[in-house]
């Protein structure tokens, strides 16, 4: 969910409002405010559907306002409806949250809500046992919070109204991402930079179980034991610009097209001498020098960077190299030690199964490094080390170029380690980095050619189901492919190791099925292709993935598409362009909304 909380002279429905249409991102059921109007009473609007609907909403109120919170909701709890949208009230209590109250249910009973809940919302229970402390503490906000967050299991960011303090904003967090800044325009909280880019570039993280409290002319910051606590201040590189369109229509296609630059930007600043040198991120050479094994750990498309690192890791570096899924591996008991590396990847660095499973590596000892886009986030923070992608921020839902900086920090990470522990010298290293910057041009090529992909797909928008193939690297690049497809187009999508198709799948293949195949690795590109042959001979509409100079029988593929000629190592960079191409244009041409797709939010910070 994202969430934006506003005290100042602005106009605060209209900060709210524009807050939440950055934020939206984030969740997209449904959003809501709640601000104090002229005569100092609270007003709540709030709506089932996009942010658009709210403002339309919104626009018919003449009330001035100089404070108030707003939400834009991913439903976890309760059906996408007014009553479960945000803000929630009980008594002289108004919250938006963000995170899920685990113990809700008992709540509800120990605090005798029941009867008076309008929503089916973990949130608005919250709301309900605020309202009781603040009564019985005589309207003493810090006292209020702080009891309230002792009897909460789960994760929360609320920001927070009383009735009886027009002007005020409280808020508190645990686990989920909460930031806030004071601006020359007023005091800003936000559930993360992009609402509060607008107005500044300085900001704080909200310390976890401090109460924040914004005032027009102020923040102040609580422990919980009432001590005053001055923030780390952080500033953002980002500009206005990188988080608005720019004369895209989608945010994704800018994004596809911003992702030469956030290689060289995240590649360039790690050279030194040509190869890579981590010294300025602060991870010593021992760490990398010293272990023996590599745990990944990631989810979705990070994941999928992490599935491909594997694969280039392992044979590179002759160390076992294992990938997890995070939401399974912080619930196993793994065999990781001190030896253990673990990479942890992460755009937002705020996943909730990410981080648990970071905090479970770190438990056992093992050393872990972050790969993170965004600065000062939770995971970047608890990380032994972090290595940050400077992507900019990335907004459509479905990842783009998060991905492709994610596996340029893995390519660098590999190579120092492989120099650092005397697999490669200083010339293979520098071949290396030489090989990886090639591929920032092939994918700029393919990027200019994307007009080209949008003719090429047009027969995919009417397939239930397609199908992607490829073997090795090829096989990790076709699971993100899919995972494109299926995430904005809503076309069943499958990915499978090319050899494995013949032990089952293949029995969907039917007639003009469509099989996306990619076969960029020379040493195996004849089997992938043999593979082709078969789903071919079964009729599929085969669209063909190789390098420029592959040679194939006339009549194999429907549509051939060629990249660059580069090293095998680095074909994802171009091929990760056509992928999100294939998907971007697959979800136009069924005239979808390809940065909001339906039930997903780009940050998830529950479980
Ligand atoms: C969500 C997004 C995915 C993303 C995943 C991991 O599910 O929809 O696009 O890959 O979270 O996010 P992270 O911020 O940890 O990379």
């Amino acid at each position: 969910c994202g969430i934006i909380g506003y005290t100042g002279p602005l106009e605060a429905k209209e900060v709210l409002l524009n807050g939440l249409s950055g934020l939206e991102y984030r969740g997209y059921d449904s959003a809501g405010i709640a601000y104090f109007d002229g005569e100092s009473k609270l007003r709540l609007i709030k709506k089932k559907g996009k942010v658009a609907v709210l403002k339309e909403a919104v626009s018919g109120d003449r009330e001035t306002s100089h404070c108030g919170i707003g939400h834009t909701r991913w439903a976890t709890h309760g059906g996408v409806t007014d009553e479960n949208a945000h803000p929630h009230r009980q008594g002289g209590v108004t919250l938006i949250h963000n995170g899920i109250i685990e113990n809700y249910h008992k709540l509800t009973a120990d605090y005798g809500l029941e009867g008076l809940l309008r929503s089916q919302t973990d949130s608005e229970v919250a709301a309900g046992v605020l309202n009781v402390f603040y009564e019985r503490f005589g309207n003493d906000p810090l006292i209020a919070i702080r009891h309230f967050v002792r009897e909460l299991k789960g994760s929360y960011a609320f920001c927070i109204l009383f009735d009886d303090r027009p002007g005020e904003i409280y808020a508190v967090r645990s686990v989920s991402p909460l930031v806030a800044a004071y601006t020359p325009s007023g005091a800003m909280a936000a559930s993360d930079l992009t609402a509060l880019i607008p107005y500044t570039k300085e900001y704080f993280v909200v310390p976890e179980n401090h109460i924040v409290r914004l005032t027009p002319y102020k923040i102040r910051v609580y422990d919980m034991e009432y001590n005053r606590v001055e923030p780390e201040m952080l500033a953002v590189s980002w500009n206005v610009d990188a988080a608005m369109k720019n004369g895209y229509p989608y945010f994704m296609l800018k994004e596809i097209h911003e992702q030469p630059e956030a290689l060289k930007n995240t590649i360039l600043p790690r050279l030194n001498k040509g190869i890579p040198d981590l010294t300025d991120d602060g991870i010593p050479d021992e760490i990398l020098k010293g272990c023996s094994r590599i745990q990944i750990v990631a989810c979705g498309t990070a994941m999928h960077a992490g599935m491909a690192a594997r694969a280039f890791l392992e044979p590179v570096l002759r160390l076992p190299a294992a990938v997890s899924i995070a939401s399974e591996f912080r619930y196993e008991t793994p065999l990781i030690d001190e030896h253990t590396l673990v990479l942890v990847i992460s755009q937002s660095g705020e996943t909730i199964d990410t981080l648990a499973a970071m905090r479970l590596a770190r438990s056992c000892h093992a050393p872990t490094i972050a790969v993170v886009n965004v600065k000062g986030s939770t995971i970047a923070r608890e990380s032994d080390y972090v290595f940050y992608t400077h992507a900019g921020p990335e907004i459509a839902v479905a990842s783009t170029k998060a991905y492709s900086v994610q596996l340029a920090s893995l390519y660098l990470i590999c190579c120092r380690m492989a120099y650092v522990r005397g697999v490669y010298d200083n010339i293979q290293a520098a071949e290396f980095v030489k090989a990886l910057l090639e591929s920032v041009p092939a994918m700029e090529t393919v990027i200019r050619g994307h007009e080209m992909i949008r003719e090429a797909v047009s027969p995919l928008i009417h397939s239930r189901d397609a199908f992607f193939i490829g073997r090795g690297l090829d096989y990790t690049f076709s699971l993100e492919g899919a995972l494109k497809l299926k995430e904005i187009s809503y076309i069943h999508a499958e990915a499978y190791a090319a050899g494995e198709l013949k032990h089952g799948t293949i029995a969907l293949i039917s007639d003009q099925v469509p099989v996306i195949a990619i076969a960029t690795q020379e040493h195996i590109f004849a089997k992938t292709i043999s593979n082709v042959r078969e789903v071919k001979a079964r009729g599929a509409y085969v669209i063909l993935l190789t390098k420029e100079s592959a040679m194939v029988e006339d009549g194999l593929a429907d549509l051939h598409i060629r990249i660059p000629e580069i090293a095998d190592r680095f074909t994802v960079f171009p091929i990760a362009a056509v992928l999100q191409l294939i998907a971007y244009y697959a979800s136009v041409g069924k005239g979808l909304n390809v940065d909001q797709p339906r039930n997903l939010a780009k940050s998830v910070t529950v479980e």
